[in-house]
């Protein structure tokens, strides 16, 4: 480390995600922006500590694991053992993941509120609020249905019409109906915590932290908005009824933490959590004076982390402290439209690394098109290809391997000091590391990655120049030839070290083969001496993976259809062990197949209709029109999973999937046998 970089402790987290599904492309997108910046960090010698956890608690989540049959804590316990393959796909370096649902974030909750209370900054206040006497308990807005107050729109929630658009109280809607019983809601009283938010204290404080210089322009404007505008800032409504899936409060029977109190606080817990794992002192870091307390999030969330959160840590007092930065990113769309998994426009993260597309192309795409403003990204199939392999492949590593393929030939890897070479100088690299660090620090990716490409742009442009394919001929042109080549060398490495932050697996490989050891950001970089054999660094991004990427699926991959052949190897090894109560989720019943047809222009399904002693026969898409004839399906009994998220396709809607055995590959089309149950299943059974 240089002399003046005083060495910093950086505290970062990334928003929680809820624990009721998978994690999407959007997050994904946050995971990699922040997992740059700290990579960089942690490459100029700064120690951080970096922290993800699940959010798990609220009625959505309640209701959600009550549907599926599990316990709450089953249900996200579940979702937490499904962030892994895409933390580590992504080669996203979380230090520790942990849950809201933790002895920790339930204690830190607790106390954040006794010293709230204690400051005098907690109220309660008796509200009214539909209930449902069938479920027994208060109703979320959105669990409210009816016709819309303004402009008679029939089955509108709780809190806006989607015809008209108006906004309004649950109790204005007419004829409103519970969405989770069916029943007529009640109005009944009950008495509520509340944070009080429009204390002055808090309003001063607020003031005074937003104008702090921790907040993007645009995000500070915003937030003095909320806070200085017409509408007076209300106080923060803190307490659930029973049942709810959260955290007890303190001396209040049967009331319950909302959500989005304890959501934050699990920041702190997966940090505690994290330093008891490492031998950390906790409050130690809280209250070290260079602590920066960082929070990456999205553009929906400002409101929480500007307002409620900094004002609740600091009314909390010591060892809480309020947080230094808020970043805050756009979402990502995909060509120009917001994601919508069932018109196909999503990326599936998970399908993404099934279909073999290298994580790193993703991070380097983000980066390339990441700012430190609030703005949208927009993700586009041809633009995707076109930086990877033109830039990230044709630029950037394409010089390793021009450059390698003499030295190794002629110089037997050995690599000469460019210092006294009036090219290398003009290349000015250590001018170009500055500006690049800087871009970094300033989460201005999109910018280190032009510099590096502009770098690199020169490079090749020298060695073009140079002609070394026709020095090689001349055995008197020697040293020219070494020159370039070591020059080229050098500047790949410096291209390295820029883009490690971006590329951590790629930076691997190529630091082995120079010979360089780990590379870090810390001054100028030694000149290269001797390189290793070149390897192949990257792959380009093949045309036909996007499309698959982005294909309405043909026939569900988990269903009978063959798996893609790149992914097969990983279809070879077993799966994660799960528990029984994992397996119990799935809901297998014995189905007679009433018919079997041809789907018009698909080669690959059949369209069965199924009884599994529902009123209604089902319809499935099943991708074994290669094994099967139609005919020769109807009357057979075989094995439907029966609780699969009907899932829309080009052909029509899935409503579930049936069992088959295939071989390896998939690629046989004989290997593909459908399960049937011995003689005597009746449809309807379940399959246990
Ligand atoms: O909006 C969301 O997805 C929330 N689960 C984010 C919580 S961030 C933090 F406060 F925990
Ligand atoms: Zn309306």
């Amino acid at each position: 480390m240089t002399a003046q970089m005083t060495q910093r402790e950086l505290f970062v987290t990334t928003a929680l995600p809820y624990a009721n599904g998978a994690l999407h492309v959007g997050h994904i997108m946050e995971y990699i922006q922040a997992d740059i910046w700290v990579r960089f960090q942690r490459l100029r010698g700064h120690t951080v500590h970096f922290v993800g956890a699940d959010d798990a608690h609220g009625a959505p989540i309640m209701i959600a694991a009550e549907k599926a049959g599990n316990t709450p804590q089953q249900f996200v316990a579940a979702i937490a053992a499904s962030r892994k393959p895409y933390l580590d796909g992504f080669l996203i370096g979380f230090d520790h993941w942990h849950s809201t649902e933790s002895p920790e974030n339930t204690e830190l909750s607790q106390d954040i509120y006794r010293r709230l209370r204690a400051a005098g900054l907690i109220s309660t206040r008796a509200i009214e609020q539909f209930y449902d006497p069938v479920k027994q308990m208060f109703l979320p807005d959105r669990y409210i249905r009816g016709e819309c107050p303004r402009c008679g729109a029939k089955d509108q929630y709780g809190d806006a019409c989607e015809v008209c658009g108006a906004v309004y109280a649950p109790t204005d809607l007419k004829n409103p109906t519970s969405a989770l019983s069916g029943a007529v809601p009640e109005l009944r009283t009950s008495e509520h915590y509340f944070f009080r938010l429009s204390d002055e204290r808090c309003r001063q404080f607020l003031r005074e932290w937003i104008a702090g210089g921790r907040l993007q322009p645009e995000v500070a404007n915003k937030a003095r908005e909320w806070l200085e505008g017409d509408v007076a800032l209300a106080d923060w409504d803190i307490s659930r009824d029973a049942p709810y899936f959260g955290i007890a409060i303190p001396d209040a029977p049967g009331k319950f933490f909302y959500v989005w109190l304890d959501a934050p606080i699990g920041y702190l817990a997966a940090l505690k959590a994290y330093c008891t794992r490492r031998g950390i002192d906790f409050e130690g870091v809280l209250q070290n004076p260079r602590t920066e307390q960082i929070h990456f999030i999205g553009k929906d969330i400002i409101y929480f982390h500007t307002l409620f959160w900094p004002a609740m840590l600091r009314f909390a007092g010591k060892p809480y402290k309020v947080p230094d930065r808020v970043y805050v990113h756009g979402f990502i769309t995909v060509s120009g439209e917001k994601m919508s998994k069932s018109r196909g426009t999503g990326i599936d993260p998970l399908r993404y690394l099934e279909l073999g597309m290298n994580p790193e192309w993703l991070r380097y795409y983000i980066a390339a098109k990441l700012n430190a403003h609030v703005e949208d990204l927009d993700f586009h199939a041809d633009d995707f290809l076109q930086r990877v392999n033109s830039d990230l492949i044709g630029k950037y590593v394409n010089i390793a391997s021009r450059a390698a393929s003499f030295v190794t030939r002629y110089f037997e890897g050995r690599v000469v000091e460019p210092a006294s070479d009036p090219e290398w100088t003009a290349l000015a690299p250590e001018a170009v590391d500055a500006e690049i660090a800087q871009a970094y620090e300033g989460r201005e990716f999109g910018k280190a990655v032009r510099l590096a490409m502009a770098f690199a742009d020169q490079i090749n442009r020298q060695f073009d120049a140079a002609r070394p394919w026709e020095l090689a001929k001349d055995p008197a042109q020697r040293e020219p030839l070494h020159r370039v080549c070591s020059r080229c060398l050098n500047g790949f490495q410096y291209l390295t070290r820029w883009l490690k932050p971006i590329l951590p697996a790629l930076a691997r490989t190529a630091e082995e083969f120079l010979g360089c050891g780990q590379l870090r950001w810390e001054g100028a970089l030694a000149p290269l001496t001797r390189i290793g054999a070149y390897q192949h660094l990257m792959q380009r991004v093949e045309k036909k993976q996007l499309d698959a990427l982005f294909a309405l699926p043909e026939a569900a991959p988990e269903a009978a259809s063959p798996a893609p052949a790149s992914a097969a190897s990983q279809h070879r090894q077993l799966a994660t062990t799960i528990s029984i109560d994992d397996f119990a989720r799935v809901d297998l019943r014995v189905a007679r197949i009433l018919a079997a047809e041809d789907v018009e222009g698909s080669d690959k399904l059949l369209r069965l209709t199924l009884d599994i002693g529902e009123a209604k026969p089902r319809t499935v898409l099943s991708g074994i029109k290669a094994a099967y004839q139609p005919a020769e399906l109807t009357g057979k009994l075989t094995v439907l999973v029966a609780n699969l998220a009907p899932r829309k396709m080009k052909f029509g809607v899935s409503e579930g999937m049936v069992l088959a055995a295939s071989d390896a590959d998939g690629k046989t089309p004989a290997g593909i046998f459908l399960l049937e149950p011995h003689p005597g299943a009746q449809p309807g059974m379940q399959v246990k």
